[in-house]
């Protein structure tokens, strides 16, 4: 399938997002900044969620992991030490007829995907290895007559004339100085994980870490995607979450496989099923690393990377130290049983793990995206209808729970308001009196709130309520005295901690 078609699936999810206030198109009322995108009332609340929920399994479940906010400006020599001003390109080819720009790499490993879909896997993987080859030997006259000798056409031309392949760094740059015009740009970091190594000592000593031993920071970045598409899943400004683990020269390999299994585990803990996700390991390295390798999820356009885990050996800190002429190494007193002295001093290698906040909660809203046909009613008012909901884990659903009066009076609105004024201590959730009670559901439902409370006559005899599931629309009655912890089980972050 070509990804820069959009599914119906896709569109429909899209639409959704801004209707119930997930996802706007960044500065809309100008017509949008292109790949640019602004999380409204609900999806900043499940941004945050899944935010917390990463932090947590990082740093709080680890006694080894640490955490770091550094800046996203800084010292322009740390993109030179990083490869990132020489290295961080995407070859781009442009179609004669139609001026569109494509990324060479992008059209080829579409094509791959077309064989592969056609059953023939096998003509797929020598297009891809053979793509790989190529831009590892920076061979562009070589990836352009591959496109050609493939006869990649222009999706909005349907032409084959193309231009020469170009390199394009992605690294958005802006002036440094107010007062010097001849100082060097300051660039918007293209990857947080750059922050991490130039604290890397800072916080070796501050937090007295032993290795093996992580950083974790959550932050934007920034990059110039030539080819921006698929809603929020290649931004220009997005989020990353990335776990620097520094370890001894020689572990590194027990580490990556340690930290492959264990963030697919995440993926899978927070709701992602096994059978949507996949390793795929990478054809072409990335300059920094020695072995990589996605997790992919199937989105409604295809497997596509959500996270990578790459073993950068010790290069971006040996590139510092080289720069920066502060040296970047770390005293291991251990007992090396080989030798039976400490391991000394060494430069740490690091094995990383980089999710994308943003591509996980695209993942999260498409796979929690149900539309389910519901039968309704009795006898001749019976009717059958589609249920659209967010099935969404209750650990991140925005909202864990509605509370509605049955009717706006006799004391029901205020019984209402008292249980939400108990529950609003410990989670977020909203009173709603207006439109008939299954209306209010549904407007639940599109938001993925896991419960709906609702107040009725009984309540007000008994004190206890109606408890309705989201996902079986079954219905629950339960001492409001209960609430608090039966909410809690439900949403509790532990729930998902304790799968991993
Ligand atoms: N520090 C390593 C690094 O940045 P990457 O594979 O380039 O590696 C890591 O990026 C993750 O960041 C990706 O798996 C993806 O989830 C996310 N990401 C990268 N570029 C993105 C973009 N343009 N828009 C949204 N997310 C992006």
């Amino acid at each position: 399938m070509n990804p820069g078609i959009e599914t119906t699936q896709l569109k429909d999810i899209v639409a959704h997002a801004k209707e119930y206030g997930f996802v706007f198109q960044s500065s809309e009322i100008y017509d949008g900044l292109a790949a640019v995108y602004d999380y409204g009332p609900n999806g900043v609340e499940l941004k945050n969620n899944l935010k917390r929920l990463w932090w947590e399994a990082m740093t709080q479940l680890h006694g080894n992991v640490v955490g770091l906010d550094a800046a996203i400006f800084m010292e322009p020599r740390t993109w030179v030490a990083s490869g990132h001003v020489a290295g961080f390109n995407d070859p781009m080819i442009d179609n004669l007829d139609s001026k569109k720009r494509y990324r060479a790499d992008v059209l080829l490993e579409e094509k791959a995907a077309e064989y592969e879909n056609a059953g023939d896997p096998a003509r797929g993987a020598a297009l891809t290895a053979e793509m790989g080859r190529l831009l590892t030997e920076n061979d562009l006259a070589g990836v352009k007559e591959l496109i050609i000798r493939e006869n990649i056409k222009c999706a909005v031309s349907g032409t084959c004339k193309w231009t020469d392949v170009r390199q394009f760094n992605l690294m958005f740059s802006t002036q440094g100085s107010a007062v010097d015009s001849d100082a060097p740009p300051v660039y918007l970091r293209p990857e947080t994980a750059q922050g991490i190594f130039v604290n890397f000592l800072n916080v070796q000593k501050s937090a007295r870490m032993k290795i093996p031993f992580g950083i974790a920071q959550i932050g934007k970045a920034f990059r110039n995607e030539i080819v921006a598409r698929q809603f929020i899943f290649r931004m220009r400004e997005f989020e990353q979450m990335e776990m620097q683990f520094f370890v001894r020269p020689g572990t590194e390999g027990e580490w990556y496989d340690t930290w492959k299994a264990a963030r697919r585990r995440f993926h899978e803990a927070i709701g992602l099923p096994a059978s949507k996700l996949r390793f795929h390991d990478h054809d072409k390295l990335a300059h920094y690393a020695k072995a990589a390798v996605d997790i992919e999820f199937e989105f409604p356009f295809g497997f596509k990377e959500i996270e990578g885990i790459h073993s950068r050996s010790d290069f971006d800190l040996t590139q510092h130290q080289e720069l920066s002429r502060k040296k970047q190494q770390y005293f291991d007193n251990d007992v090396d049983p080989a030798t039976g002295k400490p391991y000394g001093n060494y430069v740490p290698y690091v094995v990383e793990t980089s999710v994308g906040a943003d591509r996980l909660f695209l993942a999260t809203l498409c796979e929690a995206f149900q539309e389910e046909t519901i039968t309704e009613g009795e006898g001749e008012a019976q009717q059958t209808k589609t249920r659209t909901f967010l099935k969404l884990h209750p650990a991140v659903a925005p909202i864990k729970a509605a509370i509605f009066p049955l009717v706006r009076k006799d004391g029901m609105p205020e019984k209402a308001q008292e249980i939400f004024d108990a529950l609003r201590f410990d989670f977020r959730v909203v009173t709603e009196e207006r439109d008939a009670i299954g209306k209010r559901y549904t407007r639940q439902d599109l938001i993925g709130t896991p419960f709906c409370i609702v107040v009725d006559g009984q309540t007000l005899e008994d004190d206890t309520v109606t408890v309705r599931h989201r996902d079986s629309r079954e219905q629950t009655r339960m001492p409001i005295s209960e609430l608090r912890t039966y909410i809690g089980e439900a949403v509790s972050f532990r729930r998902v901690f304790e799968k991993l």
